[in-house]
């Protein structure tokens, strides 16, 4: 099938443009319409298609991935751990392979890769599975895939797959296929906590509700906020250092946010945990480089504000995405990129919209070849 480009610049902004419909499929495909928490229904909110096996007795997690799936992961883990309560680990594939960390008992490996074909995944996946081979059942390798390819290599490597539903993807910078695999996460999570009755049955709703107005608000994100990012990207022209900031499952967000820019605008871009910027980056902020904060509505909140005016101090300028309702961020910003306000951890679904815009902005800008930025590949398969 030809995938063409309908009305859009590059592939690249038809993507971003398509997440809210991603979203739609997703939840129709996974979440079960008949749930309703009033009724305290005997089954899952979720239908992933898990066979209860997988996930009993389970102890550990691990994630292993490379680049956007990673930080895709890292929400995950975040996911996983608050909500299912099991313990959760994310590796770089590259490092993996060449540095297992030591065998867990009852433990799910989740290998993520959207094209399902990067080679340092699928060998992370492979050799684990060959350490485990053989050993007492409770070491037996148990093996998950998300992908946006269900006829991939790593659908034929694991047990199962978590199938993302996010259509082919044509630009090199993935946007579309991080939101299906975050979406991914939070149906696994879901289930997991389901299942293993970590969360009361009224919050897990509260998320279940959450998630069915995620398109909704992502169109609106899409809607209010592009006219004034692509005027925002003008004045980012010269610009050749860019700093990304959050904390908690929006850290993830300021490394993809990085990521993006990097990867088709070429500008140096680094994303880091709010809280650790005075432990070095501080160092580098001026008046010439940018900050970009991600302060919604939730546990950290006041904490990325205080770093974000740390950041000030040093004359950086400074990028707020902020929930819309929020009055004292005007104050603090000097732009703001404002998202509805929702539960923190539905945020990440909001918040990397902004950023994913801000990015191809930038780039389609300088005039850049958006959908095949220089020495990246869509999918990495060797070493
Ligand atoms: C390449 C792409 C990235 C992608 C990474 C992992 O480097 O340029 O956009 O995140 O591979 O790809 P995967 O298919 O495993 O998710």
């Amino acid at each position: 099938t030809t995938v063409e480009k309908q009305g859009f610049r590059h592939f690249m902004l038809k993507e971003i443009h398509e997440q809210p419909g991603v979203v739609r499929a997703c939840l129709e495909t996974y979440l079960n319409p008949d749930w309703h928490a009033q009724d305290r229904p005997a089954f899952s909110p979720i239908n992933l298609g898990i066979p209860p096996e997988l996930y009993d007795n389970l102890e550990h997690i691990q994630i292993l991935a490379c680049g956007t799936s990673w930080h895709a992961s890292l929400v995950g883990k975040y996911l996983i751990e608050q909500l299912a309560d099991i313990p959760t680990m994310v590796q770089y594939a590259s490092e993996f392979r060449y540095a297992p960390s030591p065998i867990t008992a009852n433990t799910l490996t989740i290998g993520v890769t959207q094209s399902g074909e990067t080679a340092d995944t699928l060998a992370a996946l492979e050799a684990e599975k060959q350490r485990r081979a053989g050993l007492e059942p409770k070491y037996a390798p148990q093996l998950l895939g998300i992908t946006n390819r269900p006829e991939s290599t790593l659908a034929r490597m694991v047990d199962r797959i978590v199938n993302t539903q996010a259509g082919i993807e044509i630009g090199v910078a993935a946007t579309k296929s991080f939101m299906a695999q975050l979406m991914g996460f939070y149906f696994l999570a879901l289930d997991l906590a389901y299942r293993r009755q970590s969360l009361p049955i009224e919050k897990l709703a509260l998320i279940v509700e959450g998630l069915r107005q995620l398109p909704g608000q992502i169109e609106l994100v899409l809607e209010k906020q592009e006219p004034l990012i692509e005027e925002l990207a003008h004045e980012f022209a010269e610009t050749q250092d860019f700093i990304f900031i959050g904390r908690g499952i929006n850290f993830p967000i300021a490394l993809e946010g990085a990521l993006k820019l990097k990867e088709i605008s070429y500008i140096h871009a680094e994303g880091y945990p709010a809280g650790e910027m005075k432990h070095g980056p501080i160092a580098l902020l001026d008046s010439k480089v940018p900050v970009v904060a991600i302060a919604v509505p939730g546990s950290v909140y006041e904490k990325v504000l205080s770093n974000a005016q740390e950041a000030k101090a040093r004359d950086a300028r400074l990028i707020g995405v902020t929930a819309m309702t929020d009055r004292q961020a005007e104050s603090i910003f000097n732009d703001l990129l404002a998202v509805p306000a929702v539960d923190e951890l539905l945020s990440p679904v909001l918040t990397v919209i902004p950023l994913q815009l801000l990015a191809y902005h930038i780039a389609a800008r300088r005039g850049l070849d958006v959908d095949q930025p220089r020495n990246l590949a869509k999918s990495v398969t060797v070493e």
